[in-house]
């Protein structure tokens, strides 16, 4: 049979997940420090509540509106604020769902996104599987990130449809600042092109600065098309709901609503109980939020406590979001330091280069990791370092 060529060649594991896998099949116990899946970090949720909006009568009834039921669009525009409007949103079962939704919405085969780098790396094959390619541009780490707006400018090509920017970035936790906005979207105005701004971390502000951009919906009218994406996952740390939403906004919004519409209309994806209970859901989100945002400070703390005894490393200032990037002496490749951490000292931490941080001085860990594990973590790869 022959496959698409939008496909990977093959599909075996990278080393460090090969290696993992072989690990735990030995009954060897991991410490984890990538954990990104709230609901295996021990966190504390309204249970029966949850429960409970789950099972309302509404969730026996099947009244499909391509853009998502009207009372859920309404608490997801209520939980933005800003101005936002049920009919500004249309419900998906993913953010990743969404970027697929928008790169049919914005493209034709063979043309480009530019997505950002250093960034999470679904980028590449979201848009290839939509016939699209992703071309990355480079951030920059001075005293904090940048977005570099000349790279991107330089980057924009006559198959250019889209900028893609994640806000705040996963792993960097950069938040764009209020200039690099107003920049961005002058230059997606100026060269036609739509901007997909990810918020899924938005919520997650941690070492904020006076100038970053909170969340582009604070533009009320942005001068070009603005796609904002964001969804349960990271909302109320409820990823199996498979609930997520894009809200439109600036020139062209209502047909892009419109033939976004349409294409959600072709799969009807999003189940009938997760948009019944989608209002309840998002009222018991913000003690949910609290307790995410609690472990993230917790363990940013116990980082720096610990970096206090190692000259040779530091870490990078975290904006937002559920990462940490950690710096060290770049002696060997970072895949092979994580290799070396997995098989020596049994923690898993992420390579810099999986998320396409230049050079080898890089790890990434998850703040969202259990306090324990993660002081436990610390001090098992810390002798390795
Ligand atoms: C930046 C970013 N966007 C989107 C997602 C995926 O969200 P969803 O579960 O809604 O597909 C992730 C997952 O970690 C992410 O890091």
């Amino acid at each position: 049979m022959r496959l698409s060529s939008r496909l990977p060649q093959g599909f075996e594991p990278n080393a460090l997940a090969a290696s993992l896998a072989r690990l735990r099949a030995q009954g060897q116990e991991v410490l984890d420090l990538t954990v990104s899946n709230p609901t295996r970090c021990g966190f504390t949720y309204p249970e029966l509540e949850i429960r409970q909006a789950l099972s309302l009568p509404s969730v026996l009834a099947y009244d499909p509106d391509a853009q998502g039921s009207r009372s859920a669009r309404e608490a997801i525009a209520a939980h933005h604020g800003h101005g936002l409007r049920a009919e500004d949103l249309l419900l998906t079962a993913s953010t990743s769902e969404g970027y697929g939704l928008l790169f049919k919405l914005l493209g034709d085969p063979g043309d480009e996104v530019l997505v950002p780098s250093p960034s999470y790396p679904l980028f590449e094959w979201l848009a290839r599987l939509e016939g699209l390619t992703a071309r990355p541009v480079p951030s920059y780490f001075h005293d904090r990130w940048h977005l570099d707006l000349g790279a991107l400018e330089a980057a924009v090509s006559p198959r250019t449809r889209a900028v893609v920017v994640v806000n705040p970035n996963n792993p960097t936790g950069h938040f764009l600042t209020t200039v690099e906005w107003a920049e961005l979207t002058n230059l997606c105005a100026q060269r036609g092109l739509a901007l997909l701004v990810d918020e899924v971390f938005a919520d997650y502000a941690l070492e904020v600065a006076d100038d970053q951009l909170a969340t582009a919906l604070l533009d009320l009218t942005p001068s070009c098309p603005v796609f904002l994406l964001s969804g349960l996952s990271k909302v109320a740390g409820l990823p199996q709901l498979k609930l997520g939403w894009i809200a439109v906004r600036g020139p062209g919004a209502e047909d892009a609503l419109e033939a976004l519409a349409f294409l959600a209309d072709q799969y009807l994806s999003v189940s009938a109980p997760v948009q019944a209970a989608a209002p309840r859901l998002l009222e018991l989100a913000a003690p949910i939020r609290t307790r995410i945002l609690g472990r993230l400070w917790t363990n940013l703390a116990t980082l720096d406590a610990a970096l206090a005894h190692q000259p040779q490393l530091s870490r990078l200032p975290v904006e937002g979001g559920w990462s940490v990037l950690l710096r060290r002496p770049a002696v060997d490749a970072d895949e092979a330091c994580a290799l070396r951490l997995l098989e020596e000292a049994s923690v898993l931490v992420h390579p810099g280069s999986f998320f396409d941080l230049p050079g080898d001085g890089h790890l990434v860990l998850s703040l969202l990791t259990r306090e324990s594990q993660f002081r436990e973590g610390l001090c098992r790869i810390f002798p390795w370092l």
